[in-house]
């Protein structure tokens, strides 16, 4: 009875206690604000933690407050910076919604191709492409309708220096190329290379990719036929969206395609784009001057 009654004690978990202090749970809100426009607001204390405590290990640190009070000597050193790329939120999948996939490539595509001067090359920008599936489903979806390397530029920006070292090398994990990829586009495309599958080179270079903050000045880039900015709005203030698409509609062509994630919309935030359905897929198109 003793025996046990100890063991219950030894097992017992320790009572509940705050893993940060509300004073560092403030700092890492405006670090992560500053540094990314993420909003990480009351609720996502669970999000810090199942995020940074790897961080705290790795650092062989003792807490997270312990973790907060070294950003806060350097916000900017490398460990901050690590800081926030851990807090964004990375998923992808190739051919994610694939309705507008469809859509592209039914209607959006070759309607621009029809309109394009001859010589012109497709211009497309993955804003926000995490570890690259959104623009390589792109490039090998050009590659089916017969749209070659050198007709297509695909720019691939996203913030996190670590996703996009990943996305470079076009390779992927089984469990990866197991999500939203076609069998067939497997076998074509990839070669098994050890534990991951290596995209083919003449997908890989149709893309360039480049680390960006949607929130830096897009002054000089484009004129983009279609920008994809899917599923990054989700984590910015209202202000934070109509500067981005504000900044989006600059960098589109005259006409150009935007397309949002299928959880996002333009209604209230901006009224310089036209909304068009298109099969199961809702896209954006930049009005002119006269609104058209
Ligand atoms: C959920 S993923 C979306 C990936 C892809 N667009 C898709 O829909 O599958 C969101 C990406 O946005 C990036 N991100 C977050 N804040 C950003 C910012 N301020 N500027 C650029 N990219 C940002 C993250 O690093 C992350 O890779």
């Amino acid at each position: 009875m003793i025996e046990t009654s100890k063991a219950f004690a030894e097992t017992k978990p320790a009572p509940p206690r705050s893993v940060i202090t509300d004073d560092n749970y403030s700092f890492l809100q405006k670090h992560v604000y500053n540094a990314s426009g993420i909003v990480l607001d009351a609720s996502k204390l669970y999000l810090i933690e199942s995020r940074l405590t790897p961080i705290v290990r790795i650092e062989r640190l003792q807490s997270l407050n312990e973790l907060c009070q070294q950003v806060r000597q350097n916000s900017s050193s490398l460990l901050a910076r690590r800081v926030v790329e851990a807090m964004t939120t990375n998923e992808t999948l190739f051919f994610r919604d694939l309705a507008i996939f469809d859509a592209l490539r039914k209607t959006v595509i070759p309607r621009i191709l029809q309109a394009k001067a001859a010589g012109r090359k497709l211009s497309i920008w993955s804003a926000a492409a995490s570890t690259g599936q959104e623009a390589f489903s792109l490039g090998m979806m050009l590659n089916e309708m017969g749209i070659r390397p050198g007709e297509v530029e695909i720019l691939a920006t996203d913030l996190s220096e670590q996703v996009l070292e990943r996305a470079r090398k076009g390779r992927f994990l089984q469990i990866e190329v197991n999500r939203g990829l076609p069998s067939s586009y497997l076998l074509k495309y990839f070669r098994q290379n050890g534990l991951e599958w290596e995209i083919d080179a003449s997908i890989r270079n149709m893309v360039s990719f480049r680390s960006m903050d949607l929130r830096q000045s897009m002054r000089g880039m484009g004129p983009f036929d279609i920008v994809l900015c899917r599923n990054v709005l989700i984590y910015f203030d209202v202000d934070t969206k109509k500067a981005i698409l504000d900044q989006i509609r600059g960098a589109l062509a005259p006409g150009g395609t935007l397309v949002l994630g299928c959880a996002e919309t333009i209604i209230n935030l901006h009224d310089g784009f036209a909304t068009e359905t298109i099969g199961g897929a809702i896209v954006y198109f930049s009005k002119n001057s006269s609104g058209i």
